[in-house]
């Protein structure tokens, strides 16, 4: 293994027990305008991200119909495809959006369809490797939203279930229903009300999907809750952040994002940043 690949330092994880993948991924809904609505600023730079993820050995990139909406899946396909062998793509759907920062619940079964069948497309896939859904509509019966992700399932056009933002008990409820192989809550060194979903995931070998890594950089700032450790171990906050993730548990695969080749560069490089247990509980003292 070469440093010029950190991300395959990051340890593996099997998703669904056939997908592996190196624990250190990326989150690609920055690569969008503000409001994560239309077109990214520097859409070349925005390429040059996708491309630099595979050449720092990531093989794992989450996203989802209503980045852009289809801005974050159009430029996956545009600067990747035909993908190289290994590369997991995870996308979703169950969320509407009417314009800059708005995001609406949409859980109806013929909703769920036509998004998937449309994110097929503009992934140029045949198959979803993991397809999350986005929010469990409470307008919505669990059952139908399921029933209609099983069936796309069944039909071979996702290949695994996951959830996004649910609790121990609705993880429960979906699992009498289909398999659920990763689950993508709200997790940060410094937000950590999931903690009990991450421990259910952990001893279902479920994988746990920490969305906001990096509270939207405010964890990378100098002078920030994670700066005296990062000054110590000659890191900077944000890799200690993700390190402080990845030590944290076997199943979690944290997915930072942004929309800058410096910064993917920095963050990944946290594969190689080995966190002791002295620093462990410092930052859990600190960011508590
Ligand atoms: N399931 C859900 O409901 C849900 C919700 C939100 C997000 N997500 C997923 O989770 C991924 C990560 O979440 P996120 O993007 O909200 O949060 P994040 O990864 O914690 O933070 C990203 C933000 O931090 C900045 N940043 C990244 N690296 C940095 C560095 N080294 N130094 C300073 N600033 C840095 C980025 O700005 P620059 O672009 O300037 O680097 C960006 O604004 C998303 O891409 C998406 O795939 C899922």
């Amino acid at each position: 293994m070469s440093h010029d690949r950190p991300a395959a330092h990051s340890g593996t994880f099997v998703i669904g027990g056939d997908l592996p993948i190196h624990r250190l991924g990326f989150g690609a809904m920055r690569l969008t305008g503000k409001g994560i609505w239309g077109p990214p600023e520097d859409h070349d730079e925005a390429i040059r991200v996708l491309h630099r993820c595979l050449e720092l050995g990531i093989d794992f990139i989450d996203t989802a119909d209503s980045y852009g909406p289809e801005v974050s899946e159009r430029l996956i396909a545009e600067a990747l495809h035909p993908y190289p062998p290994g590369l997991v793509i995870a996308t979703k759907a169950g969320l509407r959006r009417p314009g800059p920062d708005q995001w609406r619940e949409d859980g109806r079964p013929e909703y769920l369809r036509a998004q998937v069948l449309s994110s097929l497309q503009r992934l140029k896939l045949e198959r979803i490797d993991l397809l999350q859904l986005h929010r469990i509509d409470p307008k919505v019966p669990l059952g139908d939203q399921i029933g209609a992700l099983a069936r796309l399932q069944s039909e071979g056009k996702i290949r695994h279930i996951g959830l996004s933002e649910v609790s121990v008990e609705q993880l429960r409820a979906v699992r009498e229903m289909v398999e659920v192989v990763t689950v993508q809550n709200r997790y940060n060194a410094a937000y950590r009300k999931g903690e009990d979903v991450l421990e259910y995931c952990e001893t279902q070998s479920i994988g746990f999907i920490p969305w906001f890594p990096l509270a939207t950089g405010d964890l990378a700032k100098p002078g920030g809750p994670l700066d005296r450790a990062a000054e110590r171990l000659g890191a900077t906050p944000s890799q200690v952040a993700l390190a402080w993730l990845l030590r944290r548990s076997p199943v979690m695969l944290p997915i930072p994002g942004t929309s800058r080749v410096t910064h993917l560069e920095e963050n990944t490089a946290a594969a190689l940043l080995a966190l002791d247990d002295e620093t462990m509980r410092e930052l859990e003292l600190q960011t508590a």
